[in-house]
């Protein structure tokens, strides 16, 4: 029911990846994703599942988007292939919508249900890593977060990380969930 994208961008450009890789470590940033989405529901793009270390991330269900229906997972009973986005407009509960560039892009453009209710916008102000590989950003994410999601917390820095909750405007939120929301970003993780 309740959707909520999570990401960490660069601040200026709006990057979130190079290549197949997060170009900076923050070990606080990691802690916080673990607390938003443990024991919880999160969809990412197949190049993104394809990146955590052997391919799963524990205690969460993982909804792979793959335009691939053969795909292999690593973990039968807890990741699932995906073919439609719209598989998951009728989902129960929570989702986190996790990623990558073009995931984000097809959640935050597809509108209601699809589109998330609730953004966890983290802006790292620090460095990039200088990796080869693609430059991937979210300018377009941004651009649609600023016109049609309202900011409803202060920033909340962390290691050189400010995070944010946006909330879709007009929109009926789950209290609940930003509740939680709150509580995990405004403590130091
Ligand atoms: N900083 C952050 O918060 C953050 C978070 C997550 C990821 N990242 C980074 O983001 C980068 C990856 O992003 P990305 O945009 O290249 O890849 P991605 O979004 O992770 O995955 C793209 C894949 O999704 C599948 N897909 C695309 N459109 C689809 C559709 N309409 N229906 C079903 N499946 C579809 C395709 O898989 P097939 O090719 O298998 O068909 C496509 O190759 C990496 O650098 C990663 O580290 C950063």
């Amino acid at each position: 029911m309740t959707k909520i994208a999570v990401w960490c961008r660069h601040k200026g450009d709006n990057i979130i990846g190079i290549g197949p890789k997060i170009p900076w470590h923050i070990p606080s940033d990691f802690r916080r994703f673990r607390k938003i989405t443990e024991g919880c529901d999160l969809v990412v793009g197949e190049k993104t599942y394809e990146s955590f270390p052997n391919r799963t991330l524990p205690n969460r269900n993982l909804h792979i988007l793959t335009l691939s229906p053969a795909y292999e997972v690593s973990d039968a009973k807890h990741h699932f292939v995906h073919a439609h986005i719209e598989d998951f407009a009728d989902f129960p509960g929570e989702l986190y919508i996790c990623g990558g560039a073009t995931i984000y892009k097809l959640f935050m453009t597809s509108g209601s249900p699809l589109m998330p209710d609730i953004v966890v916008d983290s802006l790292y102000l620090g460095e990039v890593d200088a990796l080869s590989g693609v430059k991937i950003d979210i300018t377009p994410c941004i651009e649609i977060m600023e016109k049609k999601y309202g900011k409803v917390s202060p920033d909340y820095e962390q290691e050189n990380v400010l995070t944010s909750l946006w909330v879709k405007k007009g929109e009926f939120v789950d209290q609940n969930v930003l509740k939680k929301l709150i509580n995990i970003i405004s403590i130091n993780n």
